[in-house]
């Protein structure tokens, strides 16, 4: 059996495989593969491990014989989930490992925000740390604020609890259920968008991107929130219209923003969001710790080797594939 792998992943997933006596076939280069590349792969592989790429239609409709495809994300939405579901090829992703390495980027950015620290930084390198004045350089202070969830579940629960302990947030959030065990755990609020819009000192998109969320965070989002609030989003970058973003800020309509994902990736080097004080952009990086990367590659492979056995894929994100099976 054999197993074509989009991009160098984690050793220790790459370990797994290995001992199930899988193939390995990796993309080596440092660019992201072709459609017709990776049609061309796929074709000569009986699983795909894929990390980040976009999996159409058409790619699936050409690589309908795929036993399973693992992805090395917790997200799906660049993968045709439907059209998979109706090839019968059962989708895997990474759940729940990422969750506190996500937070905590999610944390860093409002607190790099809050205090200007990238923009700072970037100013000490330009030569710019001049005569002490004590109206400059002000930040905003987090203790006793609230944070606004957008999406509780297992990353925003992990944000939400992190900026309670440190510094004794009052949690709000919305999600279309509500999320009880949050509720009774952190004294968190259920409030309906517009209200948690209003209400957010902070404000933390943990959703994922649906056509539902797509686009969400708008102008007439940034409207109604605080124009002392800051705006994060460590989620997808559709969620929020980057435009608009620019426009709220340079108006004034909210405070700062922290993003970790932008629209489109990457982000042009020239862009104005990274000349603003209170911005602070990071690549995407999320995951990207040694233990979290390490473990998002073991639910790969786990799904890959389970798949490869014809056995259910313990991480799956279509189980609809297995009941019209059956
Ligand atoms: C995920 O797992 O979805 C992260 O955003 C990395 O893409």
């Amino acid at each position: 059996m054999k197993v074509f792998i989009t991009r160098v992943i984690p050793e220790e997933g790459r370990k797994l495989l290995e001992e199930a006596g899988i193939e390995i076939q990796e993309w080596k280069e440092k660019r992201a593969l072709t459609q017709e590349e990776l049609i061309a792969n796929c074709l000569e592989s009986d699983a795909l491990l894929s990390v980040g790429t976009r999996l159409d239609a058409d790619f699936l409709q050409a690589c309908s014989h795929l036993k399973v495809i693992a992805l090395h994300s917790v997200g799906f939405d660049h993968v045709d989930v439907d059209t998979a579901t109706s090839l019968n090829i059962p989708i895997g992703n990474t759940p729940g490992v990422l969750s506190a390495a996500t937070a905590d980027t999610a944390f860093l950015l409002m607190l790099a925000t809050s205090r200007k620290a990238f923009y700072l930084h970037k100013s000490i390198e330009k030569g710019q740390w001049g005569f002490f004045d004590p109206t400059a350089n002000l930040g905003v202070e987090l203790r006793g604020k609230t944070l606004g969830v957008f999406g509780l579940g297992k990353i925003g629960l992990e944000m939400a609890r992190c900026c309670k302990a440190a510094f004794g947030m009052k949690i709000i959030y919305h999600n279309r259920t509500r999320n009880e065990a949050a509720e009774q755990a952190l004294n968190a609020k259920w409030l309906s968008f517009e209200e948690l819009l209003q209400q957010s000192d902070v404000l933390t998109v943990h959703t994922a991107l649906t056509p539902e969320t797509e686009g969400k965070f708008d102008w007439a989002a940034f409207n109604l929130m605080k124009p002392s609030a800051i705006f994060i989003n460590t989620a997808r970058g559709a969620i929020h219209q980057e435009e608009d973003l620019l426009k709220a800020l340079l108006a004034g309509k909210i405070w700062g923003a922290g993003l970790d994902v932008t629209n489109p990736e990457p982000m042009r080097p020239d862009h104005p969001l990274l000349q603003m004080p209170n911005v602070s952009v990071l690549p995407h990086i999320g995951s990207a710790t040694q233990e979290t990367r390490a473990a998002m590659s073991v639910l790969a492979a786990k799904n890959v080797i389970a798949g490869l056995k014809g056995a259910e894929i313990p991480f799956l994100v279509n189980p609809e594939v297995y009941t019209t099976k059956s």
